[in-house]
């Protein structure tokens, strides 16, 4: 059959990742998708780096629009990051070509996701991310495919591996809140402005991506009630250890009689609960309905190769696809059919 081309834009920790992947599983991912998956352009910013990856086959790019814009490939595959442009404008470019998209890009979707679920719907496209919440963790498929028909009633968890490394750490090892961060920038976990973790704002806007799924309301993501862990001492973690306790940031959203609740903030939980045993950069999504009853999901969160599993494996449902298949509605139900978001009171 066909090769799959795809055109990465980003080749840092995550892209270069994939690419290596790619390369070194060709003949395994033939045979379980049913095609090559064929790396057929590239964008980065520094062309020179050393990946310790072969990508001369692949045409590159100056930049992420003009990649999507011209490339001749079936998927777009967005590892940037960032909520504006030229994310923005290259997944939109991708999408209005009818072209399928794969990104881990959880700030653009809590910016940007409804229009742009709108525009993939509108052309037929796949626009799939199960890497931008909770990395590894298939909490995108349980929401989406899963759970459908059930009613959810809370979604809670631990989202952000950079904060949870960084408490674990504090806590096990008697480290500052500094040096953690910097470890956790070192291997690679970290958002490029590491403020996003340590302030809670990845969390919120993989919260938002979650609530939408989970609730059918239009994504919210300015309202979410926030506040990071750049304020927890050693002292804290061990008051609240002498109390039982762990302290974890969670991102909780739920449906209450007056709308829905979202919010993120440091959380003591009881020591012998299963989301206090979720240590280092692991991260953990509950999920709450009336069908199913309690889920738990436990896994990595963050780093190259979780998160490029995750786009592995969307990319790989996309490979697998047949065309004019039905396809599953990029937030969960129709992106015209979601409903105005409701805060709580
Ligand atoms: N910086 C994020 C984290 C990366 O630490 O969880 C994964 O989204």
């Amino acid at each position: 059959a066909d090769a799959l081309k795809i055109g990465i834009a980003g080749l840092g920790t995550v892209g270069a990742s994939l690419a290596r992947i790619l390369l070194e599983r060709r003949e395994m991912l033939t045979t379980t998708c049913g095609r090559p998956i064929e790396i057929a352009a590239v964008c980065a910013r520094d062309r020179s780096r050393d990946r310790g990856v072969d990508l001369s086959h692949a045409i590159w790019f100056e930049d992420a629009v003009a990649l999507a814009e011209q490339a001749e490939i079936d998927v777009f595959v967005e590892l940037m990051g960032g909520a504006g442009d030229p994310a923005h404008a290259a997944v939109t470019a991708a999408l209005s070509r009818g072209i399928h998209v794969v990104t881990a890009n959880k700030a653009l979707l809590a910016a940007h996701g409804v229009e742009l679920a709108m525009l993939a719907e509108e052309r037929g496209c796949l626009l799939n991310y199960e890497a931008a919440v909770a990395g590894g963790i298939p909490v995108i498929k349980a929401l989406r495919e899963s759970l459908t028909g059930n009613t959810v009633s809370r979604v809670y968890g631990i989202m952000n591996g950079t904060c949870n490394y960084i408490l674990t750490k504090m806590e096990k090892e008697g480290l500052s809140f500094a040096e953690c961060l910097k470890e956790a920038q070192r291997l690679g976990y970290a958002e490029a402005d590491p403020t996003f973790d340590i302030e809670g704002n990845d969390t919120a806007h993989k919260l938002s991506i979650l609530t939408t799924l989970a609730f059918g309301n239009r994504i919210s993501a300015d309202d979410i009630y926030l506040e990071g862990i750049s304020n927890i001492s050693i002292e804290d973690i061990r008051a609240a250890a002498d109390l039982g306790y762990r302290i974890k940031l969670l991102g909780v959203a739920q449906k209450t009689d007056t709308g829905i609740e979202q919010r993120v903030h440091p959380t003591m939980v009881p020591i012998e609960s299963e989301i206090a045993q979720v240590d280092g950069v692991t991260n953990a999504v509950a999920i709450e309905s009336d069908i199913l009853g309690e889920l738990l999901m436990v896994g990595p969160g963050a780093g190259g190769n979780a998160t490029a599993s995750a786009v592995l494996g969307d990319i790989a449902d996309i490979a697998k696809s047949r065309p004019g298949a039905q396809k599953v509605p990029v937030l969960g139900r129709p992106a015209k059919s979601l409903e105005p978001y409701v805060r709580a009171q």
